[in-house]
C-alpha cells in the first residue's frame, strides 16, 4: 500500500488576482509543491508543502553528472469552470523513458498522478481565469547523492510545482538554420528531456539571437542537412498541401503537442508524412512557392509560425497569418479541446 500524501498548507498564501492573471511565463509560482524522495530502493515521504527553496549538498549528483530532467504541461480552467490537465499521463510516460535513459528509477504512475492531482486541487485557485490563461506544470526529477563518485545516484528527489501564465501570442519567428552546433546525435539523449540538452543548446540560441533571429532551426548531427527541431519545439512544414514533420528516430523529443497535432490532422483526412525533410527540400519549395507554412509545435505556444529561415547568409521568407492554414486550424482545434469547448473524444483531459 502506498503511503498517503501528507499536506502542509502555507499559512500565508501569495495569491493575488494580478499574479494569477498577469504573470509572464515562468516567473511566479503557486503556493505549494509536491515532493517525494527515493532512497533504499523505495519512494518515500510523498508530501505537499509550501513552495520554497530546498537545501542541497554542493556534491549533489545532479549538479555534477547531469542526472536531472524535467517535464512540462498545462492545466486549464474549462468552459464549465472545472480544471483539467492536458494529457499529463503522456508526460508521465515520457518522464519514465527519460529516467531510464539517465539510469534513474522509474516513477510509479499512481504516485505521479496522485501527487499531481492533489497539488492542482490544493492550488486550484491559481489556475488563471482569463481567456487563454493556464497553469503551467513543471515536474523536475534529479539525483541527490552527496558523493563525487561517477555512477547513478542511490537517492533521488521528484518535485512538481506550477506557474500561472497568460495566453502566449506567438509572433511569427525567424529561425537560423544551425550548421556549427548540434542539439543531438544518434545514440545520444536527443529524444529524452534531459537538462543537459537545454544547457547544450543555449549558446547556439544566444548567437542566433545576436544576429536577430529568435532561435535556431536544429539540423541533424551527422550531415547538418535534415530538420530536427525549431528551438525547443518540434517542427512541421506544409509543402504542396502535405504536412511533413521529422520522424521520431531517436534524436528529437517526442512532443505531446506534436502527437496531438498528428492525430487531429490524420482524423481530418489531411495528408501527413513523418519522414526526414532536408533544408534543401524546404528552401527549394520556398523558391518554387510551394512552401505554404512552417511552424513550431510545443506545449508553451502550442503552434509558433515560422516567418523566415536564415541559411548560409540568406533569409528565406515564409508565408504566415493565413486564417485557414494548418497552423491556425491546429491551434484552434487544440485549444478548443484543452478548454473543453468541444467534447474530449480522445480522452486527453484529466479533470482534477
Ligand atoms: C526540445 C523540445 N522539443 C519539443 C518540445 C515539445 O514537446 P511538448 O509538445 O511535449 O511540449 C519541447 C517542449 O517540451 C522541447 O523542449
Amino acid at each position: 500500500m502506498p503511503e498517503p500524501i501528507t499536506i502542509v498548507r502555507t499559512k500565508d498564501s501569495r495569491l493575488t488576482e494580478d499574479l494569477r492573471e498577469n504573470s509572464p511565463f515562468g516567473t511566479n509560482y503557486s503556493d505549494h509543491m509536491f515532493v517525494v524522495d527515493y532512497c533504499d530502493g523505495q519512494w518515500r515521504d510523498a508530501r505537499i508543502v509550501p513552495f520554497g527553496p530546498m537545501e542541497l549538498s554542493p556534491a549533489t549528483t545532479a549538479l555534477h553528472y547531469g542526472q536531472s530532467f524535467f517535464e512540462g504541461f498545462k492545466a486549464h480552467r474549462t468552459a464549465d469552470g472545472r480544471v483539467a490537465l492536458f494529457r499529463p499521463m503522456a508526460n508521465h510516460a515520457r518522464l519514465n523513458r527519460t529516467a531510464a535513459r539517465l539510469a534513474m528509477p522509474e516513477l510509479p504512475e499512481s504516485l505521479f498522478r496522485d501527487g499531481l492531482v492533489e497539488l492542482i486541487r490544493t492550488d486550484r485557485d491559481w489556475v488563471p481565469r482569463r481567456d487563454g490563461g493556464s497553469l503551467y506544470v513543471r515536474p523536475v526529477y534529479f539525483g541527490t547523492d552527496d558523493s563525487l563518485m561517477v555512477r547513478p545516484a542511490s537517492r533521488y528527489r521528484f518535485v512538481i510545482f506550477t506557474s500561472p501564465g497568460g495566453p502566449y501570442f506567438a509572433q511569427p519567428i525567424r529561425l537560423l538554420a544551425e550548421e556549427t552546433y548540434v542539439r543531438a546525435f544518434p545514440g545520444g539523449t536527443g529524444d529524452a528531456k534531459t537538462a543537459g540538452n537545454y544547457g547544450g543548446g543555449l549558446l547556439a540560441a544566444k548567437l542566433a539571437q545576436a544576429k536577430g533571429y529568435a532561435n535556431v532551426l536544429w539540423l541533424d548531427g551527422k550531415e547538418r542537412r535534415f530538420l530536427e527541431e525549431s528551438g525547443v519545439m518540434n517542427v512541421m512544414v506544409i509543402i504542396n498541401g502535405v504536412a511533413i514533420t521529422p520522424p521520431l528516430s531517436g534524436t528529437i523529443l517526442p512532443g505531446v503537442t506534436r502527437d496531438s497535432a498528428l492525430t487531429l490532422l490524420r482524423e481530418s483526412g489531411a495528408k501527413v508524412e513523418e519522414r526526414p525533410v532536408s533544408i534543401d527540400e524546404v528552401l527549394s519549395a520556398q523558391s518554387a512557392g510551394t512552401l505554404h507554412e512552417a511552424f513550431g509545435i510545443g506545449t508553451a505556444a502550442i503552434i509558433a509560425p515560422i516567418a523566415c529561415i536564415g541559411y548560409r547568409g540568406k533569409d528565406y521568407e515564409i508565408p504566415t497569418g493565413s486564417t485557414t492554414g494548418f497552423a491556425q486550424q491546429l491551434k484552434s482545434q487544440l485549444t478548443a479541446i484543452q478548454y473543453a469547448r468541444v467534447p474530449d473524444t480522445h480522452n486527453w483531459l484529466l479533470y482534477v
